[in-house]
């Protein structure tokens, strides 16, 4: 047992938490945490700001043209220590959060030539292990073979609440009704795509914390890291 480090997938549905349990995961096991929805999203910023995705069109073909323009980054924070989003050089870590980056970023992660490369990216970020990675795809396509794969899940009624209270603490101009219709528009889109629609990977254990407490949460998932860490 010279380097047991593993490889811990999480996968689900939109605003299940999922961030804030692996951070918090990753900080515990002194492991590295990739949120690979925040790099979805920063594709997403970048193409809004070129014109090339707004409410009514999606100029899909410039996106992929301009893909190679697009180098997405994680960078540490020292005074919160938390992982930041640089795109480009430039930390665009708030305005990913928005509403509006929500509302484009589902139909951007259909697109096969997106997800090739940030897939390639991912893959190679996990390359030492040692990583937690939360997303929709990574106990099925990013890192099939992780060590422990978990599916997290809520109802949409219990994430809307608490993106809500989120988007109103950052400061954004929301309403519940938009917020919850938002949350329901991506599982759909999110799990009828073709490529790599979210499912429960083979192997996953699924969460559902509709009814728990972080806490109950965080000690529940810890015991199952624990007791494949023993294993290796
Ligand atoms: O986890 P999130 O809400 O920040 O993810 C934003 C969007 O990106 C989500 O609607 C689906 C997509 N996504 C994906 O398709 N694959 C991933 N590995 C991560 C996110």
């Amino acid at each position: 047992m010279t380097n047991n480090k593993i490889i811990i997938a999480i996968d689900g549905h939109s605003s299940t938490g999922k961030s804030t349990v692996a951070r918090r995961l990753a900080k515990y096991l002194g492991y590295v945490y990739v949120d690979t929805g925040a790099m979805y999203r920063a594709v997403t910023l970048y193409g809004m700001r070129l014109g090339l995705i707004d409410k009514n069109h999606f100029d899909k073909e410039g996106l992929v043209a301009i893909l190679k323009d697009i180098n997405i980054r994680f960078e540490v924070n020292p005074k919160t220590s938390l992982a930041e989003v640089v795109l480009n050089d430039e930390n665009v870590s708030r305005e990913i959060r928005t509403l509006k980056v929500s509302s484009f970023v589902s139909p951007v992660a259909t697109v096969h030539e997106v997800r090739a490369k940030l897939v390639e990216q991912q893959q190679q970020m996990g390359k030492n292990k040692g990583i937690v990675m939360d997303g929709r795809d990574i106990g099925t396509v990013v890192f099939p073979d992780a060590r422990l794969k978990l599916f997290m899940t809520a109802t949409a009624k219990d994430r809307a609440e608490r993106r809500y209270k989120e988007l109103l603490e950052n400061g954004d101009q929301v309403t519940y009704e938009d917020v919850l219709k938002n949350v329901v528009n991506r599982d759909h889109i999110d799990s009828t795509r073709v490529d790599s629609p979210l499912r429960k990977a083979e192997g996953a254990i699924v969460i559902d914390n509709s009814n728990m407490t972080l806490e109950e949460q965080f000690a529940h998932i810890l015991n199952l890291v624990q007791e494949v860490l023993e294993c290796e």
